[in-house]
């Protein structure tokens, strides 16, 4: 393994594409002491684990956001799975409820190397009158709040969250309990599809743990420039 100079870089590169190739040249292009990559639900079922070992030769603490939700027995032996791949964070629903997260808690701890366990808690995508549709009344942040408790009651290391709902977390959930949000936009950079965006500096400031970035770094001129501008601003804070 090559020796880290960042110790515990706070940006994690979302590798959005649909192939491998297109994943690995831009992961060769960047410095994984600089940041951690994610591997998620389309880019996993395309290319699957032998794409996660490419990119921990490559040296980068790997994000397998393949949130999984099932019964307890499945989502457990998913979790090992994923840590017996040995990746670095992997992800649940917190709707999957206690018994789930706790299995699945279990499960990662009889590994040799468990990963950071996180849930989800409420998908951002969701808004007000949807999720009263499935029979969650209420704000979404009071959905989000009473389940990253439950998911943290239930033994999971934290949650991803709207950089809006930080402040809300870190003042009911005590501890070391890590807060993982996207919808992050350098000031200036393209919002996208994003809708309620927050600067890196402003997640950190506001107590995000870390910050999932995609096409801001991944369709940037020079990609390596484009972390290092990031990284530089979050070091200020
Ligand atoms: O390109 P962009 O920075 O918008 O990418 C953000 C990443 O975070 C994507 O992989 C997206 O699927 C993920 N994500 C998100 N919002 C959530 C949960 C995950 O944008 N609420």
């Amino acid at each position: 393994m090559a020796e880290r100079k960042t110790a515990n870089p706070k940006v994690i590169v979302a590798l959005d594409f649909p192939s491998a190739d297109e994943a690995l040249s831009l992961a060769r292009n960047l410095d994984p002491t600089q940041c951690r990559v994610k591997v998620g639900k389309e880019l996993f079922t395309r290319a699957g684990p032998a794409l996660v070992e490419q990119l921990q030769q490559l040296n980068f603490e790997l994000f397998l956001d393949l949130k999984y939700h099932d019964i307890p027995n499945t989502t457990a032996q998913a979790c090992r799975a994923a840590a017996e791949l040995g990746v670095w964070m992997v992800n649940v629903h917190a709707l999957g409820g206690r018994r789930m997260m706790e299995a699945a808690r279990e499960a990662i701890d009889k590994t040799q190397q468990p990963p950071l366990l996180i849930a989800v808690t409420i998908l951002t995508s969701l808004e007000g009158p949807e999720l009263a549709e499935i029979g969650l009344s209420g704000e979404p942040v009071d959905n989000v709040v009473r389940l990253a408790r439950l998911a943290a009651d239930s033994g999971m290391d934290g949650v991803v969250c709207s950089p809006k709902e930080v402040a809300a977390l870190r003042e009911t959930i005590e501890g070391d309990f890590h807060l993982v949000t996207p919808g992050v936009r350098p000031a200036g950079a393209a919002v996208g599809d994003q809708k309620r965006i927050t600067t890196p500096e402003d997640a950190i400031r506001l107590g995000s743990s870390y910050l999932v970035i995609g096409r801001p770094i991944t369709q940037a001129k020079d990609p390596l420039v484009a972390l290092a501008d990031i990284n530089a601003s979050i070091n200020l804070c």
